[in-house]
């Protein structure tokens, strides 16, 4: 069994009693946030990619609890240099890890960190395949949809998919629907809308229009915990 705390935006809290996995925790600046990085003591941190709407508070996170960073080279490098424990992975690659296995997937979206007047490159957004408590679970990042999701669902038999509705930056809900198509997962969560005004969205239609597919559509408030057993 894993509990599945909704952060609001992309961010996530899974939790199977003995390790904590902390994913996109964007607090400070998200208006709709209500947790405080202070209270999240992860053992590990997974982040998709360098926007700052999901490093969010990762690195006062990841330095605080000494929580170990899993994130694709360039993001882990970023970290490691700013005093944080991390772990580099990549896309297409798998590691066990002492809670379960790991596997980056890809993802149609950008990942640059804004710092100062620059943007610095923190190479290719990826998604997340998460093996906990004997659950497997997919968090999709920001990206549009891809007819390789077929594959991830495939590969990988999914107890959970965690999906963007938002459009504008990534899939909306049309794309969402057909991603659960292809992703063949047990329960569908929506995510990365309503945070901004331009990715507002009714996850209600979402979850309307998954009826009939093998997901059951699950809308997690902000703050709400689900039990994935
Ligand atoms: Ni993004
Ligand atoms: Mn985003």
């Amino acid at each position: 069994m894993v509990k599945i705390t909704y952060l609001g935006h992309s961010g996530f809290l899974f939790d199977d009693g003995k390790y904590k996995l902390l994913i996109d925790p964007f607090l400070t600046g998200n208006p709709l946030a209500k947790a405080s990085p202070e209270e999240l003591k992860p053992d590990y941190l997974l982040l998709t990619h360098g926007h700052g709407d999901h490093i969010g508070d990762g690195l006062s996170i990841a330095t605080s609890s000494g929580a170990t960073v899993i994130a694709p080279y360039e993001i882990a490098t970023y970290f490691e240099n700013k005093g944080a424990k991390a772990h580099p992975m990549h896309i297409g690659g798998s590691f066990m890890f002492p809670f379960g296995e790991v596997t980056l997937t890809i993802a149609h979206h950008g990942s640059g960190m804004v710092e100062g007047d620059s943007i610095l490159y923190m190479g290719n957004p990826v998604g997340f395949v998460v093996s906990l408590g004997g659950k497997r679970i997919y968090h999709a990042g920001d990206t549009g949809l891809f007819y390789d999701m077929k594959l991830i669902g495939e590969l990988y038999p999914l107890d959970l998919a965690l999906l963007p509705i938002g459009s504008n930056f990534t899939m909306g809900i049309r794309e969402a629907i057909k991603a659960t198509e292809f992703l063949k997962p047990k329960v569908a969560i929506p995510m990365h809308y309503d945070t901004f005004d331009v990715i507002k969205q009714d996850p209600k239609e979402f979850v309307e229009g998954i009826k009939g597919l093998s997901a059951k559509g699950i809308i997690l408030g902000i703050g709400e915990t689900y039990e994935l057993g």
